[in-house]
């Protein structure tokens, strides 16, 4: 069964991502948030990129009225009864995406796939709250999501061949390359990159370089588009911090243990970029690194 209406549940910096590439692709998309101030959050964050693209020449004016043309917004989740595909972006928190898969498997045809964009929370978990676990696969996308060309497409052992097959054809006609990974926390890229940026955080700790030379060691060293802190503060160091928690937890191993140095700066609101201050400060013309 093709997919043609898709869903998107969640609409902050990976909802609005994944809502603008399904649009891009030509498909036919409801995004759903709580309520009318996240839809209008989102739909600007939509049409932030958007303009993005438009102004570095990667889409034309038309395109974008079209892409923005084939996304409508909802704070109703029975609106989402009638789609192929549900991608939920919500909140790391399983408890609310079991909530929200659990609601939509009472109200969409068996067909639907149920895919969760979790980075490090058990597929398995969400797949074993609902009555289609066959239906059920990651689909983990990467920020900037109109930019990052990758989709780890994540199995459970209950997930059947037909939503793997459908999940990674949904992920081409995406403008994607998928790659399949098992439900074990961090799948494929987190669980390298997630070491690396702790890593680096020890390095810091340990007085071996500052963060600005870390960073410069990494990119003109390695060729990486960021340093590790550059890109802590990209993702998140909330984000960051709650990923190697669940890492750890599911391997125990040292490597995925979170330094304290990234403990603190969390617990003082020191996120990264979201926040304007990380590892840097941002509310300057050029990020300026911060006393840690
Ligand atoms: N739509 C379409 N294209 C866009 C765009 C948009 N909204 N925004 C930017 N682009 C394009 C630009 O046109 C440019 O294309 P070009 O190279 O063909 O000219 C390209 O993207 C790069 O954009 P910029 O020139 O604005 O910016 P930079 O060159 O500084 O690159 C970056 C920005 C793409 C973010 C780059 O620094 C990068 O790749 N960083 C690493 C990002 C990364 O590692 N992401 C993964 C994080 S981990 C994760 O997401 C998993 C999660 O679970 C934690």
């Amino acid at each position: 069964m093709k997919i043609q209406k898709v869903g998107v549940a969640g609409c902050g910096l990976m909802g609005s991502g994944i809502a603008e590439v399904a649009a891009k692709g030509g498909f036919d998309v409801l995004v759903r948030e709580v309520d009318e101030r996240a839809v209008e959050a989102g739909r600007g964050r939509i049409e932030g990129s958007l303009a993005r693209a438009l102004k570095r020449e990667k889409i034309t004016a038309e395109d974008r009225d079209e892409v923005l043309g084939r996304v409508r917004f909802t704070t109703e989740i029975e609106a989402l009864a009638d789609r192929d595909i549900v991608i939920e972006a919500v909140i790391e928190e399983l408890a609310v995406k079991n909530e929200l898969f659990g609601t939509l498997d009472g109200l969409c045809p068996d067909h639907t796939i149920f895919a969760t964009n979790t980075s490090s929370l058990t597929v398995s978990e969400m797949a074993a709250a609902v009555e289609r676990p066959d239906r059920v696969v990651g689909l983990h996308f990467f920020n900037p999501v109109p930019v990052m060309k990758l989709v780890e497409v994540v199995r459970t052992i209950a997930t059947s061949d037909e939503t793997w097959e459908r999940s990674q054809a949904f992920a081409r006609a995406l403008g994607k390359e998928p790659i399949t990974a098992g439900d074990r926390s961090g799948f494929v890229v987190n669980l390298l990159l997630v070491p690396y940026m702790l890593d680096a955080i020890r390095q810091l700790e340990r007085g071996v370089a500052s963060i600005e030379d870390i960073d410069k060691g990494m990119v003109l060293g390695c060729g990486y588009p960021m340093g590790p802190f550059t890109l802590c503060d990209f993702v998140g160091n909330d984000t960051t911090l709650r990923i190697a928690d669940i890492m750890f937890d599911e391997y125990r191993e040292s490597r995925y243990a979170a330094p304290p140095l990234l403990r603190r700066m969390v617990a003082m609101g020191r996120y990264g970029r979201k926040a304007g201050k990380g590892f840097y400060d941002y509310s300057g013309e050029r990020p300026v690194p911060l006393p840690v």
